[in-house]
């Protein structure tokens, strides 16, 4: 097993290219620190509800509770597979635990999509919140409005995807994540894709950059 890290701002694709290859390539697995997260918060866990607080604010929840929830998955995927860490690293610390847990990195790609953009591209996300697929109404609409196309679930819009919120989460990017591109630039493991091209000209350059 090895591992492709996927950093970008909030909204920037990362969830849309990594579902997209993911499911189109049986070798590479999919794997959101946000999916996790929330999974844990609709199942009560204590994880779950001591997360809710921090992530309905924009802010990062603590390194060891998320790290706990990677370092399980991390330890479960066996084999030929490569996992797409969406969401994990966040910060140089959590940095430091992945290198910790022995997972060789083959590269972080990052999904570069300008500040201007984000809000527009979130204030349009819809989710659903049973198999995790996403949405765009306009860029990538459910062929039914407001229903699943994978699943059938209606689909909802997520509680920290209002524009205070996404402000908050954008200041959050900037000063705790933005390091990890020079972090992973000066182990020269750092690709760049143009998030501005389409779902599927990022997932297309994603899968040659990685
Ligand atoms: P998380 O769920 O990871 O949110 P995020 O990083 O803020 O990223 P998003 O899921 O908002 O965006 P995305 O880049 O996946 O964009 P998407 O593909 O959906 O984290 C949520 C919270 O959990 C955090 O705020 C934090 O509290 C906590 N958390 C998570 N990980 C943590 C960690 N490691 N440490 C501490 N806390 C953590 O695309 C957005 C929209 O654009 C969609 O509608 C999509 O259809 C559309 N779109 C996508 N690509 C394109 C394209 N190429 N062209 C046009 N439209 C596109």
């Amino acid at each position: 097993m090895n591992i492709v890290i996927l950093l970008g701002a909030p909204g920037s694709g990362k969830g849309t290219v990594a579902g997209k290859v993911a499911a189109e390539n049986a070798n590479l697995k999919h794997v959101s620190s946000g999916d996790l997260l929330r999974g844990a918060i609709a199942a009560g866990t204590a994880a779950g509800v001591e997360a809710k607080g921090y992530m309905d604010k924009g802010n990062l929840v603590p390194d060891a509770l998320i790290a706990t929830m990677i370092k399980d998955v991390v330890a479960s995927t066996e084999g030929e597979v490569t996992m797409l860490l969406d969401g994990f690293p966040r910060n140089l610390a959590q940095a430091k635990i992945l290198e910790e847990m022995g997972a060789p990195v083959k590269s972080a790609v990052l999904i570069d999509v300008p500040d201007s953009i984000i809000q527009e591209r979130i204030a349009g996300r819809r989710t659903c919140p049973k198999c995790k697929a996403g949405y765009h109404i306009k860029n990538l609409p459910p062929k039914t409005e407001g229903v699943c196309d994978v699943c059938g679930a209606e689909l909802v819009i997520r509680k920290d995807d209002n524009p205070e919120t996404v402000k908050d989460r954008l200041v959050v990017y900037h000063r705790e994540t933005e390091p990890l591109i020079e972090f992973y630039e000066a182990k020269g493991l750092l690709r760049k894709v143009d998030g501005m091209t389409g779902v599927d000209g990022v997932a297309r350059d994603f899968l040659t950059a990685m």
